[in-house]
Formats: structure tokens, C-alpha cells, sequence
């Protein structure tokens, strides 16, 4: 390992490359069985859910076409506190269409509670949530999320998509950070 590998600022991998894609596969194969016959939009809110987007989406065999989001919600850096601005609104309209919001983890879920509102507030035919990842304290929160990949535990996650000062999103497994790196 050469000293500038990724690898060396992580304590643990807590789900692998393998499993991850394996747990993707699930997820799409519930997706596909409860959307049977409808086309879906697939919402990816930037930039944490680009890789379960791209995966995800790849592992539907349902008609499907793909918007983002942007949000920010006002917080302390890693709390959030449910207050919620939109940097990146969707390009399409969701009249009539089955809505399908991609995260890649709900942690107090205040972020998500707001947004599945705001684009219920559209018309849409239906708004569902699939997270990769939900941490401990989302289960505080009263909202339905149907499709949920992991139950992870209650630290900061980087990889595959989530990051520390916006690094770690290329990872391709998810881990936790090793102290060295944000002390
Ligand atoms: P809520 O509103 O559910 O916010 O508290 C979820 C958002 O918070 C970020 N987040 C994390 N990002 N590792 C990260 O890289 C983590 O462990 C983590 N926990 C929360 C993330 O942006 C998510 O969309
Ligand atoms: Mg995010």
C-alpha cells in the first residue's frame, strides 16, 4: 500500500463491494415485483445517492427514467435540522408519474420527511423511499420508508457515495472513518 491509498484512512469496512451489490439486486428485484407494468422515476437527491442511483438503476428492469435533486438542510455539518433548501430542482413534471426517491442514508430522516412532502405536493400517482443505508435515530422519525438496504450503526460512514470533507465517494464498499482522519 502506497502512503497516499484511500484505504488507510478507514477503521472498519462495514459492508464490502460484494455485499453491497448483492443487497442492490434485492432491493431492485422488490422494486421491479411492487412497480410490475408501471414505469418509474427514479429521483437520486445529489451528491450522496449517485452510486445507488447508477447501481440501482442498472439492476431495474423496469421502465425507468432518472431525475436529481440537490438539497441543503441548514445544520451543523453533520446534524441536520430539517430546515430545507432546494439548490437542484427536478427537470420533470410529476404529474400522474410513480415516484421513487433514491438516498444513501436517512439518519434523522428530516431531510427525507421534507422532501417526500414536497413532492407529494405535486400530484404525483405515489412517492416512495429507497435507502441504502438507515441509521439508529430514523426510526425516531414517522416516515415510511418501503425499501431499506441496510440497518447500519450509529457512527459516520464514508464510501460509495458518502463522504468526509467530500472525499471517500469513489469508495466502492462503505466503511468507517479512522480517528487519525478527523481529529
Ligand atoms: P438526515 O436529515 O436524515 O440527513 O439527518 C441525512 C443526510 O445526512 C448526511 N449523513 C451522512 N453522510 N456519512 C455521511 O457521509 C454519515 O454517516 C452520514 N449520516 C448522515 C447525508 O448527507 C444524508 O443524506
Ligand atoms: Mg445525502
Amino acid at each position: 500500500m502506497d502512503s497516499n491509498d484511500v484505504s488507510a484512512d478507514l477503521a472498519h469496512v462495514l459492508y464490502t463491494k460484494d455485499q453491497i451489490q448483492d443487497k442492490i439486486a434485492e432491493m431492485a428485484a422488490a422494486i421491479d415485483k411492487d412497480y410490475e407494468g408501471r414505469d418509474i422515476l427514479v429521483v437520486g437527491v445529489l451528491k450522496g445517492a449517485v452510486m445507488v442511483m447508477a447501481d440501482l438503476s442498472r439492476a431495474l428492469h423496469s421502465h425507468v427514467t432518472m431525475d436529481w435533486m440537490a438539497v441543503s438542510s441548514y445544520g451543523s455539518g453533520t446534524t441536520s435540522s430539517g430546515v430545507v433548501r432546494i439548490l437542484k430542482d427536478l427537470d420533470t413534471d410529476l404529474m400522474g408519474k410513480h415516484v421513487l426517491i433514491v438516498e444513501d442514508i436517512i439518519d434523522s430522516g428530516l431531510t427525507l420527511s421534507w422532501l417526500k412532502s414536497n413532492l407529494e405536493s405535486r400530484g404525483p400517482a405515489s412517492v416512495e423511499i429507497c435507502t441504502l443505508l438507515r441509521k439508529p435515530e430514523a426510526a425516531k422519525v414517522e416516515i415510511d420508508v418501503k425499501y431499506v438496504g441496510f440497518d447500519c450503526p450509529n457512527e459516520f460512514v464514508v464510501g460509495y457515495g458518502l463522504d468526509f470533507a467530500e472525499k471517500y465517494r469513489n469508495l466502492d464498499f462503505i466503511g468507517t472513518l479512522a480517528p487519525h482522519v478527523y481529529n
